[in-house]
């Protein structure tokens, strides 16, 4: 063979075919049983998928319950023709549609094609630069609010930073005032996002319902429904919603004399409901491990004590990056193959679900060096090679909540350092555990703080 057959040979076999599909072998994987796979996959997957890329390549099959096959991918080039690829051969809501009952079906992350593409373009205005700027001062509030109730010694950070997010997506997204309605909202939004497996089983179970913690979820659910309600009714008739900086009036403002019709009541919903449980858990996660890394390393932590007293966001910014590197919040996206495809020679057929590998890119000495090392330095110049870090996922369906994010993790992250000396409560740090769908550490993140 010449060496540019040789070259076209290759760059063939690291294609990503989606039409004149030849290949036939499907991709290799573990024989373990269906059940033995399912619970490795889900408690152990940081330890178990790069043993098995080791063994079988970058692209590898998984079959896990209730009947998925899964393929994994850990190549870069693959996972940039997956992102880039058609959306009706690329679904990403069927891959999520576990969360339906909870989201609900107008959901902007469950559905695909053009109903995915008509909300998504009615959300959008909401999180662009200009909205951004004007959820900062209520965020920084709420930040100095967390942050003033603290007390110097043990501080399970974790904890905190999921109080806190809360409260930002209660009044910054939700946009809901203070008084008694906001008081039975947290209490029971603080319940909704609590998900465990038991409940999503009751989710999928109708009959469940009628019994024990199920008949309980479903009331906190249904209550939470009438409020959320009650607050997009007297936000429609609210006169001033032009001069209102939360998310919701925003989206409440898009219909309103534009070509285009609003959102429905039920939208709404639907889509408030999203940005709750894809925004809270996620954020309050990705700022946990930023304060666990810092604690643990007096120079980065100096670093970023600087940038909080000289108000140098990107910095901040740079260290939250580098945390979600190294501990992503989620460690793959999911895109359900809708015909058969190929990859790297290897056959997926219409239904395999095709899984992007956040963690196992971000954690690949050939991208990064070190891959273990906390470097928020990383990110502080030109930043990673382009398709080398993707915590928020990619293409049409990137984290819509991105920006806002990195915004609200750099304001609360500014907030606690400008005010505590951050140390880890012992020295070994903590390890990542499941938690749903979220890579969490096991310890809740545990500090010792006191008042610089
Ligand atoms: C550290 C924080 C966060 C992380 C790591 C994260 C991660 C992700 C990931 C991996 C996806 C799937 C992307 C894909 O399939 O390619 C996603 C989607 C999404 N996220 Fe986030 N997210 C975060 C915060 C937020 C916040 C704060 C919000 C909103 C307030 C939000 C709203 C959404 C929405 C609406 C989608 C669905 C987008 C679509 O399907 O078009 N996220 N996020």
């Amino acid at each position: 063979m010449t060496t540019t057959e040789s070259a076209a040979a290759t760059a063939q076999h690291t294609a990503v075919r989606i039409d004149d599909v030849t290949a036939t072998a499907l991709p290799p994987g573990p024989r373990l049983p269906q059940a033995i796979q399912t619970l490795l996959f889900g408690s152990y997957r940081h330890q178990w998928l790069p043993r098995l890329r080791r063994r079988h390549g970058d692209v590898f099959r998984l079959r896990l319950f209730p009947e998925r096959d899964v393929v994994q991918l850990a190549n870069v080039e693959h996972i940039r023709a997956v992102f880039g690829g058609p959306a009706e051969v690329f679904h990403a809501g069927e891959g999520n549609v576990i969360l339906k009952p909870a989201m609900g079906r107008h959901s902007v992350l469950l559905t695909d094609e053009e109903v995915h593409l008509r909300a998504r373009k009615l959300l959008m205005p909401a999180f662009n630069g200009a909205s951004l700027r004007g959820y900062r001062d209520l965020i920084t509030e709420l930040a100095e609010a967390e942050v003033d109730g603290w007390r110097p010694g043990p501080l399970r950070s974790h904890e905190r930073m999921q109080a806190v997010t809360l409260e930002i997506i209660l009044r910054v997204v939700f946009g809901v005032a203070e008084g008694p309605r906001l008081d039975r909202l947290r209490a029971l939004l603080r319940r909704i996002v609590d998900i465990g497996p038991v409940d999503i089983l009751g989710w999928h179970q109708p009959k469940l319902q009628r019994f024990g913690v199920w008949k309980r979820d479903a009331e906190v659910r249904r209550t939470a429904d009438e409020l959320i309600y009650a607050e997009i009714a007297d936000r429609r008739r609210a006169g001033d919603l032009a001069d209102r900086r939360d998310v919701l009036s925003r989206l409440l403002a898009v219909g309103n004399g534009a070509d285009t019709d609003g959102l429905t009541d039920a939208e709404l919903r639907d889509q408030l409901i999203t940005l709750l449980l894809a925004g809270h858990e996620t954020t309050a996660t990705a700022l946990a491990w930023s304060l666990h890394e810092l604690a643990r390393d007096p120079r980065r932590l100096a670093d970023a004590v600087r940038a909080a007293d000289d108000h140098d966001e990107k910095h901040l910014e740079a260290v939250v990056k580098e945390a979600m590197r190294l501990h992503p919040v989620i460690s793959e996206v999911a895109r359900v193959a809708t015909r058969d495809i190929e990859i790297d020679g290897y056959r997926i057929p219409a239904g395999h679900t095709v899984m992007p590998s956040i963690t196992m890119v971000q954690h690949d000495p050939a991208h990064h060096d070190d891959p273990h090392a906390f470097r928020p330095e990383r990110f502080t110049g030109s930043g990673p090679a382009t398709g080398t870090w993707f915590p928020f996922g990619g293409g049409v369906r990137r984290c819509l909540g991105a920006g806002f994010s990195l915004l609200e993790s750099a304001v609360v992250l500014g907030e606690v350092l400008r005010r505590f000396h951050l140390s880890p409560d012992r020295p070994r740090p903590e390890r990542a555990k499941a938690r749903n769908i979220t890579m969490v550490p096991a310890r809740g993140a545990r500090l010792v703080v006191r008042p610089r």
